[in-house]
C-alpha cells in the first residue's frame, strides 16, 4: 500500500506530493485497505473471540467507524474515548472502561453508556457500587490483575509488572471477587490484564493466558459463572524490518492453551483481546517537510514535524524507518540525523539514517506512525496540531483538519483585570 511510482511514494493510488499539495504539511496519511488488512488478519485469526480496538492508539473517528464496522468491540481508558466510541458507533455491550484511576464522572459516565468495566482497586469498586445503587443500575464488571509477568519489552511499555500500577496483585485478586460478589448491582463476569505493548514473542501471552485460568478457577469457586477471559493486547509490529508477530501466529499460541484449560472451569468464558498497535500502527505515514539542511556535528535535517506530533522516538527511543519520500528512486549515499523544529536537543525523529541526498523542500516520510502517533501529539511550543488523510484507492478525505491558531486560544481567558 506504500509503494514507490516514478520516484514518488504513493500511499494506494495517490501521491503524496498531491496530498502535501494540497493539505500542506505535516500530515499524517492512513491507508484504508492496509487498516482493512489487519482487521480481517485479526478476524480469521481470531473468529470465536471478542476483539476489542485499544482505542488510546489512535482515537481518529474515520478510522474507528471502519474498525468498528469489522464487528470489533472497544478498549477505552478514559470518558473521552467512551465518548468517542460511542460516537463511532462500537456496541456498548462490547466496550470495556479501563483505567486505574477513574473519577466519579467516569464512572456515573460509563454506568449510564451501560459498558463492562475493568476495576482496578477495592476504592474503584466501591464507587462503582454507590453510583450504581444510587442511579438503580446493574454494572457488569470484571477486575484487572497485576500478572506479575516480564513481557519483554520496553519498560515504560511493560503494564504486567510487579511494580506496575496496573491491575490488583495476582495472589489478592480472589479476595477482591469475594468482597464483588457481596454487593447487590455489581456482578462479576469476567477478568482482565495486559502486559504490555510491542512485545514480539508468543511465550508471555501464554503465561498471561496460564495466569488468568488459574485464577479464574479459584473465583469459580465462589460463584462466578465467567463470561470473559480478557488478556489485553500488546502484538508488536515490524518497525525495524527484523520481523513481528501476526495475528495468526499469536492465536496457533494461545488458543490451544485456552481450548484445553477451559474444560478446567464450569463456565464457558470467551477470549477477549484488545490489539491497538497491530490494527493501526502500519497503516499510516507520517509526511514532514525539510527546512533547512545543515552540516555541523552531523548532518541535520530540520524538517516541520518534531515530538510535538510523534513522540515516540523521544519517549522510548523507537525507531520508525524514513524514506525521501519524493526522491524514492535516488540512492542513498548520505548519513543525515531527522531533527524536529521544538526547542528541545530530544526532538530528534530519527538518528544517522543513510539517505539520498536531501535538500530543503523534500519530503520525509516517517513510517509505522498510526499507533500512539497523532493521538500523542500536543501544543508545545505553540505548535498546531498537523491534519490527518485517509487514503482510499484513488480517492481522499481529510479525516481531521489540522489545527488553526484559533485553537491555541479557543479555551484561555484573560481576567478582565489585565486589558
Ligand atoms: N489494553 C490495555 C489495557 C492497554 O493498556 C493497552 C496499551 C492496550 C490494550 C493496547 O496495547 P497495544 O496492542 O497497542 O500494544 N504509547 C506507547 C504504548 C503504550 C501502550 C499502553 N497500553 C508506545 O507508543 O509505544
Amino acid at each position: 500500500m506504500f509503494e514507490a511510482r516514478n520516484g514518488i511514494l504513493y500511499v494506494e493510488d495517490v501521491a503524496v506530493t498531491e496530498i502535501a499539495k494540497n493539505v500542506g504539511t505535516p500530515v499524517y496519511i492512513t491507508s484504508k485497505s492496509l487498516l482493512e488488512r489487519n482487521l480481517k488478519a485479526y478476524r480469521d485469526a481470531f473468529k470465536n473471540s471478542e476483539l476489542l480496538y485499544a482505542v488510546k492508539a489512535n482515537n481518529n473517528l474515520a478510522l474507528m467507524k471502519i474498525i468498528s464496522r469489522w464487528d470489533f468491540g472497544a478498549d477505552v481508558f478514559s470518558d473521552g474515548e467512551l465518548y468517542l466510541s460511542l460516537i463511532a458507533g462500537f456496541d456498548r455491550r462490547r466496550i470495556l472502561f479501563n483505567g486505574n484511576s477513574k473519577s466519579e464522572k467516569d464512572i456515573e459516565m460509563g454506568i449510564n453508556a451501560g459498558v463492562n468495566f475493568s476495576v482496578d482497586s477495592l476504592d474503584e469498586l466501591e464507587s462503582i457500587y454507590e453510583i450504581a445503587k444510587r442511579d438503580s443500575k446493574e454494572v457488569e464488571i470484571a477486575f484487572r490483575v497485576n500478572p506479575e509477568i516480564d513481557p519483554k519489552t520496553h519498560p515504560k511499555i511493560a503494564t504486567g509488572l510487579k511494580e506496575s500500577k496496573f491491575g490488583i496483585p495476582h495472589d489478592e485478586v480472589v479476595k477482591a471477587y469475594e468482597i464483588a460478589l457481596k454487593k447487590e448491582r455489581i456482578k462479576p463476569i469476567g477478568i482482565h490484564c495486559h502486559i504490555g505493548s510491542q512485545i514480539l514473542e508468543t511465550s508471555p501471552f501464554v503465561e498471561a493466558l496460564n495466569r488468568m485460568f488459574d485464577i479464574a478457577k479459584k473465583v469459580e469457586k465462589l460463584g462466578v459463572e465467567f463470561e470473559f477471559i480478557d488478556i489485553g493486547g500488546g502484538l508488536g509490529i515490524d518497525y525495524e524490518g527484523k520481523g513481528s508477530l501476526t495475528p495468526k501466529q499469536l492465536s496457533e499460541a494461545i488458543l490451544p492453551v485456552y481450548e484445553r484449560r477451559l474444560s478446567e472451569l464450569n463456565s464457558e468464558p470467551k477470549l477477549w483481546l484488545e490489539p491497538g498497535r497491530s490494527i493501526v500502527g502500519n497503516t499510516t505515514i507520517l509526511l514532514t517537510k525539510v527546512n533547512a539542511v545543515k552540516r555541523a556535528f552531523k548532518n541535520f535535517v530540520a524538517v516541520d514535524a518534531g515530538f510535538n506530533l510523534l513522540i515516540r522516538p523521544a519517549m522510548y527511543n523507537a525507531f520508525h524507518r524514513v524514506a525521501v519520500a519524493n526522491k524514492m528512486e535516488k540512492e542513498a549515499e548520505e548519513v543525515y540525523t531527522i531533527v524536529g523544529p521544538i526547542c528541545e536537543s530530544g526532538d530528534v525523529l530519527a538518528k544517522d539514517r543513510k539517505l539520498p541526498k536531501v535538500e530543503k523542500g523534500d519530503l520525509i516520510a516517517i513510517f509505522d506512525a498510526g499507533a500512539y502517533g497523532f493521538a500523542m501529539s500536543s501544543q508545545y511550543n505553540g505548535r498546531l496540531r498537523c491534519a490527518e488523510v485517509l487514503v482510499d484507492g484513488r480517492r481522499w478525505w481529510v479525516v481531521r483538519e489540522a489545527e488553526s491558531y484559533g485553537d491555541l486560544v479557543a479555551k484561555q481567558r484573560i481576567p478582565e483585570w489585565l486589558f
